[in-house]
């Protein structure tokens, strides 16, 4: 069994139900391109919505984090990872949750608890020092000298916003070295590695730096699979495990080059990691395809940087390279991620249109670039970073890490002015965005999701019954909502969608919900954007007669709140499937 199976058999058998893991790209949270934590789903429930399945969750959850790509090619970051997660929402707290880290790392995985150390919250000025938590570990036989109390940088966990529920931790290292385990934990010893952290979210962070209690102790643990299976492993790299291993050994054949040169390492690191994540993002329900905004924007980068890197180390990038290390990564991951198998056809389509795209203006813009670079002292100007991105698909990011290589700076700010300035779109507010934040279960928010409902059902009677939700997307302001159809809405169709829905609003029919088992909810012809991301026990919302869909909520009690609904926009989303932007006034 792998380490997956073994820790959600164990949560299992403590009591906690094991939920699927929720698509990499948030599908009702605005704010953030990807999940970057196995929290960040359940972020409501944290808050204090029941959830369906109650208080004992846990999960192998899809993450991405994409803050630095220059810090891939180490031994140990990713971009893509997979998280595996326990949480308490409102139920046990510090002693059960170290108690029971603890017997998984040393009964189930046998880890020896004198490899063991931990960290602990000091204290500031709002919360005090964990003693609490180092009194458990000391019961379970951690010495005093194995716990280091640090103080906020180290041990108080919150999400990139500073918003939502967070709160102190213990995190726990592994001595991954040969060498004696010294007697004394060093918390900036590079030999002892953090495997798992376990926060005890007890507050919400009002973005300020100020905390508010919430009105139950949860608890948030997170343990990089990547990680874990190194230490069990016993290697110190992670592209060395059998998660990487098969891939870096077929780049060893394809380039000729031996994984060993510092240089090739990198390259083939980052070629396996980027390529990995390509697979999970462009295989999501949700359709990425590469582009200069948002999601596809990285996925662009991502691709792009594989082709640059692949260069580098001798590979033809013409061959289909990318296409076979896919495949493997396809290949070892559909068992857990079922969407990975259905997407194929496009996972590997969108692989080869952008490597295409790419591979012909890569040589001539290398040339370019080096040219560019004879004329520079210490700064690349706007004018020529943009030369570079705009005709030969250099992304900014890619010009000024080739450029730091050699020592030169870009002048970003002038490039990103000159971008807005050309394409009236700037990427600084997607950049912007990662640093994450929440969407507000407002009382606009809770409206549009009802809404959503009912556009999905006028839909069907205006296009086709056929016509069903491909994607959505929620703000205080406004709801987006992608179908199929294959042409561009009429002005009657429109009106025709506005007046069912307006309607129905009118007639003020009431929403209720109840629970089913997830099979017999889709056999009585509930509607499910993503069946696969629901656990066996779902929550149906049904509005009247008119709709009935597998949903997590929030929905209002009666359509008659929702006020005047308005299409503002019908646009072209990708080939086959249209775009609706509409608000409630
Ligand atoms: N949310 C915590 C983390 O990501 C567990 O480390």
């Amino acid at each position: 069994m792998n380490v997956k199976d073994q820790y959600l058999k164990f949560f299992e058998s403590k009591g906690h139900k094991i939920i699927p893991s929720s698509p990499i790209i948030p599908e009702n949270d605005p704010t953030v391109l990807f999940n970057t934590a196995g929290m960040q789903p359940l972020i409501p429930y944290l808050m204090g919505t029941p959830h369906p399945l109650g208080t004992r969750l846990c999960d192998v959850q899809k993450c991405f984090r994409s803050n630095d790509l220059d810090a891939i090619g180490d031994s140990y970051h990713h971009t893509f990872f997979e998280m595996l997660g326990n949480w308490s929402l409102g139920d046990y707290f510090k002693k059960e949750s170290i108690t029971w880290s603890f017997e998984f790392l040393t009964s189930v995985l046998k880890l020896p608890k004198e490899r063991l150390a931990v960290t602990v919250f000091k204290g500031n000025n709002t919360v005090p020092k964990d003693t609490e938590s180092a009194e458990i570990w000391m019961n379970l036989g951690i010495s005093e000298k194995r716990i280091a109390y640090l103080g906020e940088e180290d041990n108080w966990w919150a999400l990139g916003s500073g918003t939502g529920p967070c709160g102190p931790d213990t995190e726990i290292f592994y001595f991954r070295s040969e060498e004696e385990v010294p007697e004394e934990f060093d918390p900036s010893d590079k030999r002892w590695v953090e495997i798992w952290n376990n926060v005890f979210t007890q507050y919400n962070g009002n973005g300020d730096g100020t905390v508010t209690p919430l009105t139950k102790k949860n608890v948030d643990t997170g343990m990089g699979v990547e990680r874990i299976t190194a230490v069990l492993e016993g290697v110190n790299d992670n592209y060395e495990t059998s998660i990487f291993k098969p891939v870096i050994k077929k780049l060893e054949e394809i380039s000729g080059l031996p994984y060993e040169k510092e240089e090739v390492k990198r390259a083939m690191r980052i070629i396996a990691d980027h390529i990995r994540a390509v697979v999970i993002i462009a295989g999501d329900e949700s359709k990425i395809a590469p582009s200069n905004t948002d999601q596809g924007y990285i996925l662009r980068r991502l691709i792009r940087r594989v082709i640059r890197y692949a260069n580098r180390i001798n590979i033809d990038i013409h061959s289909d390279f990318d296409q076979v290390i896919a495949k493997m990564f396809i290949d070892s991951y559909k068992s857990y991620y079922k969407e990975l198998e259905k997407n194929e056809n496009w996972i590997l389509e969108v692989l080869h249109k952008e490597k295409e795209k790419f591979s012909k203006t890569l040589e001539k813009g290398l040339k370019e670039f080096d040219k560019i670079l004879s004329k520079v002292d210490t700064e690349m100007n706007a004018e020529d970073a943009f030369h570079l991105y705009d005709t030969f698909g250099f992304p900014i990011e890619l010009t000024e890490e080739l450029a730091k290589e050699k020592g030169i700076r870009v002048d970003i700010k002038g490039f990103q002015e000159k971008f807005k300035e050309h394409q009236e779109k700037s990427r600084a507010g997607a950049t912007g965005r990662f640093k994450g934040g929440l969407a507000s279960d407002s009382e606009m928010n809770t409206k549009y999701h009802t809404a959503t409902h009912l556009l999905n059902a006028a839909l069907k009677l205006v296009i086709g019954p056929e016509s069903h939700q491909m994607g959505s997307n929620i703000t205080d302001e406004r709801m987006r909502f992608d179908f199929p159809c294959d042409h561009k809405m009429t002005e009657e169709e429109k009106q025709k969608v506005e007046e069912i829905v307006n309607g129905w609003i009118q007639e003020g029919i009431p929403v209720t919900h109840y629970e089913m088992e997830k099979e017999k909810a889709l056999k009585s012809g509930a509607e499910c954007q993503f069946p696969e991301r629901y656990p066996d026990l779902v929550t149906v919302y049904q509005i009247g007669e008119i709709s009935k869909e597998i949903c997590g909520g929030p929905h209002v009690e009666n359509t008659k709140v929702l006020g005047h609904f308005k299409i503002k926009k019908e646009e072209a989303s990708s080939a086959g499937v249209r775009r609706i932007k509409a608000i409630l006034e």
